[in-house]
């Protein structure tokens, strides 16, 4: 393709992407695919600066598992220190970019080294390395584009990464980071809404608020690869109600908190000031026209909803829906709500273990959940761990 052809189209998949990903993750998942596909390269990682380090954010790797499996790894928290001892630490500290053709033979005198631990612990062979800064507008790093062996396509082999691919990747990073810049502000204002009814209603802290967001995310995926949806609509479905689900209880902003921290029972008058906060979520959210507004809006209403019909949504009786009625979003939501209030610690009981929560999903299934939607949740019982790793209590 031609130099102007190929930025053009560039440009377009750019402009695709920042209007499809409302979160990070799909937005990573997105930029590595089209780094990969430049560069033909077999493995790929996309790292993160946060502070004085590095994070692993996003990885593919073809020759270890497929792309649909890719988000189970977006969990691992690995860490890298900011410093030239390191390739990608490398990248971060000086901005440059590293093109390595083997990097088992480094030139001589590089204060970088390779490191070989994810190698010797999964057997891939990583040889050609190209490594690239995403900059923003100041020049401040936001994170590392990091491409593994560049496969040449007749015979399959690896090769080393072509100037070409150096300057299309240059290019790309640059846009994305414009991108990355964007998400990282809309997420800090979910966060700081997150903040203010945190200091009200403490147990709708932080990382209450990230897990059923990442729960409610992966079990849509789950869910919906199951029914055979189009990857790109899944990635960006998922993005969406990740951010959405985080706002399930915003409405306890407009709950008296002598009946939010109330320590016994609640009055039948309390209680249904309490189920108030599911209308008072909705009116809150109802002021912002977008995607990501509507359905967290859906979801503060109904997420209090059982599958019977014995649930509500609003104050009174009214606002009562079942089974297929209430929103996706909702269904999806309380699952995750309600899995992680029980493997929780609250002052009134001990945290449940994982197996005994997805029990109690399995004999309400049909009853307060949609039974089809516990199937997928109970499919995640393996990656659940890394969510609760990544986002633990703070005490
Ligand atoms: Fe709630
Ligand atoms: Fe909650």
């Amino acid at each position: 393709m031609g130099g102007q052809h190929k930025s053009e189209r560039l440009q377009y998949f750019i402009e695709q992407l920042s209007r499809k990903c409302s979160d990070s993750n799909s937005l990573l998942d997105g930029i590595l695919r089209m780094a990969r596909k430049i560069t033909r390269a077999d493995a790929g990682t996309i790292f993160l600066t946060e502070g004085e380090e590095l994070v692993f954010a996003y990885t593919h790797n073809d020759s270890l598992f497929s792309a649909d499996e890719a988000y189970k790894h977006a969990y691992a928290a690995i860490r890298l220190p900011i410093s030239k001892s390191s390739i990608a630490g490398y990248v971060a500290a000086t901005g440059e970019l590293l093109n390595l053709a083997n990097v088992r033979a480094l030139p001589p005198g590089v204060p970088y080294a390779f490191n070989e631990s994810f190698d010797r612990k999964t057997g891939f062979v990583t040889r050609s390395m190209l490594t690239l800064p995403f900059l923003d507008g100041s020049g401040k790093r936001l994170g590392v584009l990091q491409l593994i062996n560049s496969l040449c396509p007749a015979q399959g082999r690896v090769e080393a990464f072509g100037a070409e691919m150096e300057e299309d990747c240059r290019m790309l990073a640059r846009a994305v980071s414009g991108i990355l810049e964007r998400t990282a502000l809309e997420k800090k204002g979910i966060y700081g809404i997150l903040r203010m009814a945190a200091v009200h209603d403490p147990t709708e802290t932080g990382p209450h608020a990230e897990r059923v967001g990442a729960i409610a995310a992966e079990l849509y995926h789950a869910w919906a690869v199951g029914r055979g949806y189009d990857p790109d609509r899944i990635r960006h479905e998922k993005g969406c109600l990740r951010l959405a689900a985080m706002l399930h209880d915003i409405g306890k902003v407009g709950v008296s908190e002598s009946i939010l921290k109330k320590p016994g029972k609640l009055t039948e008058e309390e209680f249904a000031v309490m189920r108030g906060h599911t209308a008072i979520g909705a009116s809150i959210l109802a002021e912002d026209s977008g995607e990501i507004a509507a359905l967290a809006r859906d979801i503060a209403l109904h997420h209090h909803q059982k599958w019977t019909g014995r649930g509500y949504a609003a104050s009174g009786e009214e606002g009562k829906l079942a089974g297929e009625a209430i929103p996706l979003g909702a269904r999806i939501t309380a699952i995750a709500d309600v899995f992680d209030a029980l493997v929780s610690p609250r002052c009134y009981k001990k945290p449940w273990t994982f197996e005994d929560a997805l029990d109690l999903l399995r004999k309400e299934a049909g009853e307060h959940f949609d039974p089809e939607l516990v199937e997928s949740m109970i499919g995640l019982e393996a990656l659940l761990p890394s969510i609760y790793a990544v986002f633990p209590d703070k005490n």
